[in-house]
């Protein structure tokens, strides 16, 4: 019985006596008490509903020419541009750690009009494509496909007269995809946004004999303020305008689904939704509506949202970290793009050990 005794104010002293505890009930109380499965660790582990893998994770990488060139990226704090052959070390280090699979993004300041650095042999991403392969064989390579890092205006397009050009763009798309693939790419992730890009993709993967690369859609991207640290990694931020009219419109989501409906008819085989913890109501509206893996990119704006917040020593980064994947996987997310991973497969690791 919790008791007042005569005291200072309106509540007065409370005596606390656990042994003549009673709970008047109501409705299903006390019989029912969902806390006894919050007791123990063990018990909160056993019937935990979602659980995180470091199969799930991937590792965005960040590829620039030369040999033995590291760049620190200053916005993405543990991040850096590496050259192939450290990407490769890269690779073999994360791998162990036990993230099975990377994104490669090119950097490069060859830019010019048609993006030809994009579908170049040899050029950062896919020459970083090539050594990750070497190293690490079992490594699943994703490459961005899009051409705004190689563009000299930074459109993921072609531009004409003023205007990022759909239909010219995708053939240099479809060019770019094709050239990862020829360096060694397992998946392509189309990130321009462009219409038609999937099958377009899709149709020259297939012609020069890549019909078992697969194409993983950034089908739901949505122009979003949180892609700011990304833009200064690539150095792709627009000159003039911004890609609200390519990318969508952050309080739309039914035509999420349509972008999904889409790029499924036109060969996807994974879709993903980005960003992702603004986003997890499109996360869990594209598991209800496709059968196909659901991917999720947690974008470099939730990364250094959160870095900034644990250097400050505001939050526990680990603890932040993996709450955030696990809702993006309690979401529905099959598939989690972080740059978290390498840390998040350790932690994860460490807490099943
Ligand atoms: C290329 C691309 C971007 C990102 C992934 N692919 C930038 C953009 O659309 O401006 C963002 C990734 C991130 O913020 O971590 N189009």
């Amino acid at each position: 019985m919790v008791s007042g005794a005569p005291g200072r104010g309106r509540y007065n002293r409370v005596v606390i006596d656990a042994t003549s505890a009673t709970a008047a009930g109501v409705g299903a109380f006390p019989q029912v008490r969902p806390r006894r499965l919050r007791v123990t660790a063990g018990i909160r582990r056993l019937v935990r509903e979602t659980r995180v893998s470091p199969d799930q994770l991937v590792l965005p990488a960040f590829a620039v020419a030369g040999r033995g060139v590291e760049q620190p990226i200053e916005a993405l704090a543990g991040q850096r541009r590496q050259s192939p052959d450290l990407l490769a070390e890269t690779a073999a280090r994360v791998a162990a750690a036990g993230v099975r699979a990377m994104l490669v993004f090119g950097v490069t300041d060859d830019k010019d009009p048609a993006a030809s650095a994009a579908y170049e042999a040899g050029a950062p991403a896919q020459a970083a494509v090539a050594a990750i392969k070497e190293a690490v064989p079992d490594m699943v390579v994703i490459t961005d496909v899009c051409l705004c890092g190689y563009t000299d205006h930074g459109h993921c397009g072609v531009v004409v007269d003023g205007r990022v050009h759909n239909d010219l763009s995708l053939e240099l798309l479809a060019r770019t995809a094709v050239s990862h693939a020829e360096a060694g790419a397992d998946i392509v992730a189309p990130s321009d946004m462009m219409d038609g890009r999937v099958g377009a993709i899709r149709a020259a993967l297939d012609a020069e004999g890549h019909e078992d690369v697969a194409v993983l859609s950034y089908a739901a991207k949505y122009a979003s303020a949180f892609y700011g640290p990304f833009r200064e990694a690539v150095g792709s931020a627009p000159s003039t305008g911004d890609r609200r009219g390519y990318q969508m419109d952050p309080p739309t989501i039914r035509e999420a689904l349509r972008e999904i409906a889409q790029d499924e008819l036109e060969g996807a085989d994974m879709v993903m939704v980005k960003p992702a913890a603004t986003y997890l109501d499109v996360i869990a509206a594209a598991r209800a509506a496709s059968e196909l893996p659901v991917a999720a990119y947690q974008v470099s704006g939730e990364y250094a949202m959160l870095k900034a917040a644990a250097a400050r020593g505001w939050l526990d980064e680990r603890e932040a970290a993996l709450e955030t994947l696990t809702a993006i996987v309690r979401a529905g997310a099959d598939v989690v793009i972080t740059y978290f991973a390498e840390d998040a497969a350790g932690w994860l690791q460490e807490a099943s050990a």
